[in-house]
């Protein structure tokens, strides 16, 4: 089973990534070596108690948990207003409390460089998060990204408008130059963008399905409750365009790791624009076969939304 290091900031849909994720470790199917958490969606510390608080919910509480390096000067607000001032969806005081302690634990930076040097050429990096941990990594140890197998990351807007500006989206726009170490490490990258991610409307009536299964189980109320609270706020946000539910983006990484055939994707040149005005942390895609400067990324095109919540939904089932 391929090595994984995911990298999140927990997040209501990293949490159902990181359930999906847990699914598919239960099943030998997905070796998880650490979990490097990151500010994101909300600070440090919340975002590494969340992690550990999920791996409990599922019974990996042994997992190694990363704490993020803090970004000091901020570009553009949390997005507590869409996660919950907790960053899931005000439910995390009725998780489990962490054994692990975010004053003892390792730089998620330092368990990135260990791991790569220890498995060179093994490790998939699954990131669902702005990109600073993974640029912190690349900083102090150049050419160590190069070293993972592949980097599966969530984020950008190529085709479409952002979601926190006009012409950015949320992980790129919180580290543009983040981003651009990362794009820049000629290392094998593949991007699941916006542009495939808003169509993954996760609705009510999917977590009732997987809940069904155990009714009573812990992760089961947690889903139905999370559920909940993210249609709420995306409701309220217009993420949806209305239609109640939520958008699980982070857990498209998934479904390309283990369900390829729900995916479409070009090869190009990924940049990402670090002074514009108005521009700042817009993702850009070369496709023209004359590119001068070589590609450098994998970027989903299209979709299977009915394909992948089928599968997501049988692995959650398995999970509950
Ligand atoms: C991304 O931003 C975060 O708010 C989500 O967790 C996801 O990783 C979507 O733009
Ligand atoms: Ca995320």
């Amino acid at each position: 089973p391929p090595k994984i290091i995911l990298d999140t900031d927990p997040g209501g849909d990293d949490a159902f990534a990181i359930l999906w994720l847990m699914s598919l470790v239960k099943q030998g199917l997905a070796e998880l070596l650490a979990v490097t958490s990151v500010e994101g969606n909300v600070n440090a510390k919340l975002t590494f108690t969340n992690a550990c608080k999920l791996l409990q919910l599922t019974n990996f509480s042994e997992i190694e948990v990363g704490r993020g390096v803090i970004k000091t000067q901020k570009e553009i607000a949390d997005a507590a207003f869409i996660h919950g001032n907790d960053g899931l969806g005000n439910l995390a005081h009725t998780l489990p409390f962490p054994q692990q302690s975010y004053e003892k634990a390792r730089y998620s930076d330092e368990i990135l460089i260990e791991n790569l040097t220890t498995f060179p050429g093994e490790i998939t990096i699954i990131a669902l998060a702005p990109l600073t941990n993974l640029a912190a990594a690349e900083t102090k140890s150049p050419g160590i990204l190069k070293q993972a197998k592949e980097i599966i990351i969530m984020g950008g807007a190529f085709n479409i408008a952002g979601n926190v500006t006009p012409e950015a989206e949320f992980n790129i726009a919180y580290s543009p130059e983040a981003a651009e170490i990362v794009f820049n490490s000629n290392s094998n990258l593949v991007i699941l963008p916006l542009d495939v991610t808003r169509s993954l409307i996760f609705l009510p009536q999917m977590a009732e399905s997987i809940s069904e299964v155990n009714p009573e189980s812990d992760i089961s109320q947690f889903i139905l409750a999370l559920t909940k609270a993210m249609t709420q706020t995306s409701l309220s946000h217009r993420e949806t365009q209305g239609i109640s539910g939520f958008l699980v983006h982070d857990a498209v990484t998934l479904a390309y790791l283990f369900y390829p055939e729900t995916l479409q994707f070009q090869r190009g040149r990924v940049e990402v624009e670090v002074m514009g005005k108005l521009t700042k942390g817009k993702t850009i895609c070369d496709r023209r076969h004359r590119a001068k400067m070589g590609t450098n990324a994998w970027v989903a095109q299209q979709v299977n939304s009915a394909d992948l919540f089928a599968a997501f939904l049988e692995d959650l089932k398995i999970l509950v």
